[in-house]
């Protein structure tokens, strides 16, 4: 099962690696990558296109800077817009990237009014509202991703910390894409075991702490930008998910309709996602710390989207 078409909006670091990804996997029979720079969407779109007699795939990447080929995509992945600086938090790129994101949104509805969205620039919840309110689209159509890649980074250190394969570690991250998200340490295990039997606290802090600050310590890194292979691979595991209807359950951003006892927000949940996109929030018992600290996060991507 693949789709007819795919689109990435944004040819940055994020949507190229994004592209790459979605062709290697045969993930859709056409991928358009789109951006507003003349010839760099072109450019990065051939080039990985003749990667294809050399990787193996038929899926045909074209680059362009109008909708004219998206037109009838059956889902989107939008990364357009600004990326971090050292120094400069996810909200700093507010405004900027919400005109961004929706002008992108208009162009989106106008060329296929059925399609499915993964939203990926940032603030990731602010952006992915901004998206469903721009389109009017239903929040089964409009999801962000952010937990897949917060979990990673957790997983990919609880694994360093115990020297097993990141394969053996589950884990769930929730809450807003930002410093106020939820690690769940109770819902953390290794095969099975919970975390907490093999990491002692001090330790299992401190982990939780870097992932909180996980997409920081790329930018101090990488001073020109954010990161994009670990977000590229999560969004194209979330595109999988729905275009191999693979019902999968990933923490991902969603419009909460009364789930954890929030409103028309977008929030980190953990999410079930096929054909046609979101299928379910799943509520999580939550103890009273971690309820506490999603409502902290709630209120956080709130008063953000009241500064717009
Ligand atoms: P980048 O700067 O490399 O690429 C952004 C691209 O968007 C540029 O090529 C730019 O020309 C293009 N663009 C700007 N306005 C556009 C428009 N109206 N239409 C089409 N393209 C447009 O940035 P990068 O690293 O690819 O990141 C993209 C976004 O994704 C940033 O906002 C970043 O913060 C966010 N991000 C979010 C993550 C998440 O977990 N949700 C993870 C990583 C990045
Ligand atoms: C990250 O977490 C920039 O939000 C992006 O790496």
């Amino acid at each position: 099962m693949s789709a007819k078409k795919i689109t990435v909006v944004g040819a940055g670091h994020v949507g190229e690696v994004c592209a790459q990804r979605l062709a290697e996997k045969e993930l859709a029979g056409e991928v358009v990558l789109i951006d507003i720079i003349e010839g760099i969407p072109q450019g990065k779109g051939l080039d990985q296109w003749q990667s294809a007699p050399v990787e193996g795939f038929d899926t045909r990447v074209v680059g362009t800077n109008d909708y004219g080929p998206a037109e009838g995509s059956d889902l989107f992945i939008v990364t357009a817009g600004i990326a971090r600086k050292p120094g400069m938090s996810r909200d700093d790129l507010l405004r900027t990237n919400a005109s961004i994101v929706s002008s992108v949104g208009e162009e989106i509805a106008r060329v296929a009014p059925e399609s499915i969205m993964i939203v990926v620039s940032n603030p990731l919840d602010v952006m992915a509202y901004v998206m469903k309110e721009t389109t009017g689209f239903p929040r089964e159509r409009v999801v962000g991703m952010a937990g897949i890649l917060d979990t990673a980074r957790f997983r990919a250190f609880i694994a360093m910390e115990l020297d097993v394969s990141v394969e053996d570690i589950q884990a769930m991250v929730l809450g807003g894409h930002g410093d106020t998200m939820v690690p769940l340490i109770s819902y953390t295990s290794v095969s099975g075991i919970p975390v907490s039997r093999l990491i002692p606290p001090g330790r299992l802090d401190a982990i939780v702490e870097r992932t909180r600050n996980g997409g920081a310590e790329i930018v101090a890194y990488l001073k020109t930008g954010s990161a994009y292979y670990a977000p590229s691979a999560a969004a194209v595991q979330m595109a999988e998910a729905i275009v191999r209807n693979k019902r999968r359950i990933l923490p991902a951003a969603a419009c909460l309709e009364g789930e954890y006892g929030q409103e028309g927000i977008y929030l980190g949940v953990p999410c079930k996602l096929g054909a046609g996109g979101l299928h379910e929030v799943l509520e999580l018992e939550l103890n009273e710390d971690e309820a506490a600290a999603l409502a902290r996060s709630a209120e956080h991507v709130r008063s953000t989207i009241g500064r717009l």
